[in-house]
């Protein structure tokens, strides 16, 4: 039986039973600003404190943005070494984006032994696909050759407009083990907006299926699992 894999969130933990299946695929969906990048980067370092190797790629903030985001948050950054590999890679730049995530990833996670592997978010690299049916021919072609990798993946993505269930190209939900869709509640009387995490799918797993409030704090997210919105 295949072990856990601690996300690093209190709360979600608990509602994934332990967290993610090992050598398993996740989807963190949600519009701007519901804190895809902040869960990731929140088990990032969990495989960091536990000594685990970490490659993060990001598709959206530099390099040094995310350091400071990370140092901002009280963490030892200088002490991670090289147990944290952060990439950051030019979406616009076609060539370097599909070289790098389709050929070079693969070698990389193999060299430096990485467990947990992030990409942030893979909405920007599906966009670089124009045509549809050659963005889920290769969609499909990645995920499959990660599954081949000894690590666990996250994937982010951006919700479409208008639907802030799905993910942006509609197929980030079908290709991942699990999904975590983060969303923005607003109270009745609209005066208030909250966040809410839902897990809509976890393969081989009996996961809570209830939306839980969540708060981002300076320094760590807490996802209520015993509160209840409605
Ligand atoms: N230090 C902090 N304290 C409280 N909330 C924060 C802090 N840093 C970020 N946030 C919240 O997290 C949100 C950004 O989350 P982020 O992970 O960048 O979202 P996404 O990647 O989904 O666009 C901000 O809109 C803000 O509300
Ligand atoms: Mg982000």
């Amino acid at each position: 039986m295949k072990g856990r894999v601690k996300f690093g969130v209190e709360g979600l933990d608990e509602m994934l039973l332990g967290g993610l299946l090992e050598r398993s695929i996740c989807a963190i969906v949600g519009t701007y600003g519901t804190g895809k990048t902040t869960f990731a980067l929140q088990f990032a370092y969990e495989g960091i404190k536990r000594g685990e190797k970490v490659i993060y790629i990001s598709l959206e903030e530099r390099e040094e943005l995310l350091r400071a985001t990370m140092a901002q948050k009280g963490w030892d950054t200088e002490g991670f070494g090289d147990r944290l590999y952060l990439l950051r890679l030019d979406p616009t730049d076609f060539n370097l984006a599909i070289s790098s995530i389709k050929s070079e990833l693969p070698a990389l996670i193999r060299s430096t032994g990485a467990s947990r592997v992030i990409i942030d978010p893979i909405s920007l690299f599906e966009g670089l696909f124009v045509d549809e049916s050659v963005r889920r021919q290769e969609m499909f072609a990645f995920i499959e050759m990660m599954r081949d990798e000894a690590c666990t993946l996250i994937i982010t993505s951006e919700t479409e407009t208008g639907n802030p269930d799905g993910s942006r190209y509609g197929l980030v939900e079908y290709l991942a083990d699990a999904v975590v869709l983060l969303r923005y509640i607003r109270s009745p009387g609209l005066t208030e907006v909250h966040l809410a995490l839902e897990v809509v799918k976890m393969r081989r797993s009996a996961h809570s299926r209830e939306i839980k409030p969540f708060e981002i704090f300076s320094d760590r997210i807490m996802v209520y699992s015993e509160a209840s919105l409605f």
